[in-house]
């Protein structure tokens, strides 16, 4: 029961055998584009669930900040209006009544000195010295992408990055520029105001717990490392499916596109992560390092024969699924080229994976919804089984699933039961409870409060991870004409030349 304080009954609690409990700091946390959808339906309800699990920090505060004009009641309203919307059977009354006195909204004009001093820098300091933050500022950026030079500007100018007395902190959401030169301007702007200690790039699939177990289940079991190499992996499957098409954000992916959507930040993330050496240290900074190293070692896209590395495709209608095409979209250009699909076939040049093909595919509209890294290893090298039961044996696969259940699966080989002498695939299965794991945006918030930047991009990842897409987009934009192949039904596997990529190898796609 909450009394008095919302946090009356936090307890500290015990670490688990091997767990490190860290306490996050007390932290006032400044929401810009608060109007907006992310904070209704992401952020405030994360931090409501952080909140009933006791996770917030003793002293803590939110204050929204947008141009729309609202008093802090109706934002308490519109934010319990968006946790009802996204999850239901969360909302207990009297828990939200208390947590949402944290809740403060002021309306601002996102570049205006002025504005800041008045709603900002004379707003905060009651605020922190009522929840005792200690002066510990998260500003974190929720406005569209156009927003976020004006915001780090005026912050810059108006003092508030560097504040006397503050520690600052810098959130900043997806996506990180548009290219190569629109990244390394925002990172110039963001660093002119910031230190790089300070910023925090959010790709909210690296808080997703298998993606962080990723590291753990390599390099805390003996048992997999070994094999981690081209030695015995023959190839890497990394797929991102989608069901959804691009609900209301025709505008933003007009512009953007599945390759600047998933395949820039999300996608090559995951590839890093299975890739990486061991660090020296599981730190944030260790882990980056290595994993720029593996983003300096993918062989760039070669240009002059595109159909060897790349597909691209767009969802078209289906009539028996009853869905709409891309193009008939609500604000899609009727004529649109713009990419739902992609596969990529990525090579890394370094001493581990020679020869080992990455394969990575994502898209919008398809048949399932599915997160995955399956890890296909060699078949075995003789076949002593096939004078006594003929037929091909099918090589081992690990499946590390990120969506929708998180997990890992092994696919191995077994005797069938019974007198006759055959194999039959069987699966060891280790999923996460649903209900224990942290949502990734709990995770994201939570971490930025202790100040662990490990999930987080870092200058040199975004720009090395668009120094590697910038020139394929151009090349696949500057092709006369899209392939024939382009379209692929709404609610199938994608398109036919995406099999195609595989099948010239020998291999195929793991079925959707
Ligand atoms: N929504 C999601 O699920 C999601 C997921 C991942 C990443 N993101 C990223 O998170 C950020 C915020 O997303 P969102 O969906 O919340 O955006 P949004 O609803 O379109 O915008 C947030 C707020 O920004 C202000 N705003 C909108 N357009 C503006 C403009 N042209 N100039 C100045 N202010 C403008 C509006 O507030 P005022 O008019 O009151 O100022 C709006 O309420 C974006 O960068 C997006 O890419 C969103």
């Amino acid at each position: 029961m909450f009394r008095d304080s919302p946090f009356e009954d936090i307890s500290s609690g015990q670490a688990a055998s091997g767990c490190r409990i860290e306490i996050p700091k007390s932290s006032g946390l400044v929401i810009f584009g608060a109007s907006g959808d992310l904070t209704r339906r992401k952020l405030i309800p994360a931090i409501y669930r952080l909140f009933r699990q006791r996770l917030l920090p003793r002293g803590f505060f939110v204050l929204g900040v947008a141009r729309t004009e609202m008093d802090s009641a109706r934002f308490r309203e519109l934010m319990a209006a968006g946790l009802r919307e996204t999850f239901p059977e969360e909302c207990d009354e009297t828990c939200w009544h208390n947590f949402s006195t944290l809740l403060h909204y002021r309306s601002i004009d996102y570049s205006d000195p002025e504005s800041y001093r008045v709603n900002l820098a004379e707003v905060l300091p009651p605020l922190e010295k009522a929840a005792d933050t200690g002066g510990n500022r998260i500003f974190y950026l929720a406005t569209p992408p156009g927003v976020y030079e004006d915001v780090i500007g005026t912050l810059h100018r108006s003092g508030l990055a560097t504040w006397p007395g503050t520690s600052v902190k810098l959130v900043i959401e997806k996506p990180f520029g548009n290219d190569l030169e629109s990244s390394r301007r925002l990172n110039a702007i963001l660093l002119a105001a910031f230190r790089e200690s300070q910023v925090y790039r959010i790709d909210h699939y690296l808080a997703k717990e298998t993606v962080q177990n990723i590291l753990m289940f390599r390099f805390a079991n003996s048992l997999f490392e070994p094999l981690w190499n081209r030695r015995y992996i023959d190839h890497v499957q990394i797929t991102a499916a989608e069901t959804i098409g691009i609900e209301r954000r025709a505008g933003y992916y007009e512009e953007a596109g599945v390759l600047r959507d998933m395949f820039q930040n999300h996608m090559f993330q995951l590839l890093t992560l299975m890739a990486i050496e061991p660090p020296a240290l599981f730190t944030a900074a260790r882990v980056r390092d290595e994993k720029a190293k593996v983003l300096q070692s993918i062989r760039p896209f070669s240009l002059e024969n595109l159909d060897d590395c790349v597909v691209t495709g767009q969802y078209a209608r289906s009539v028996a699924a009853g869905l709409k095409g891309y193009r008939e979209e609500s604000g899609v250009a009727s004529d649109s080229t713009v990419p739902t699909y992609a596969a990529l076939k990525v090579w890394i040049d370094n001493w581990r994976w020679n020869g080992v093909p990455f394969y990575l595919r994502s898209g919008k509209r398809l048949k399932r919804r599915t997160t995955e890294i399956a890890i296909h290893f060699r078949p075995v090298p003789h076949m002593m089984f096939s004078q006594t039961m003929g037929g091909r044996i099918e090589a081992n696969t690990l499946i590390l699933q990120v969506q929708p259940d998180e997990g890992i699966h092994l696919e191995i080989q077994a005797k069938n039961p019974g007198s006759r002498m055959c194999l039959m695939p069987v699966s060891l299965d280790f999923c996460y409870p649903r209900e224990i794991s942290l949502s990734a945006y709990e995770r994201v918030l939570l971490d930025c409060m202790e100040g662990d930047q490990m999930l987080f991009v870092r200058e040199d990842g975004v720009e090395l991870s668009w120094l590697l897409l910038t020139p394929l987009i151009e090349a696949l934009a500057a092709r006369e004409a899209v392939p024939r192949s382009f379209l692929y039904e709404a609610g199938s596997d994608g398109p036919a030349a995406a099999a195609a990529l595989l099948e010239k190898d020998g291999r195929n796609w793991r079925s959707l």
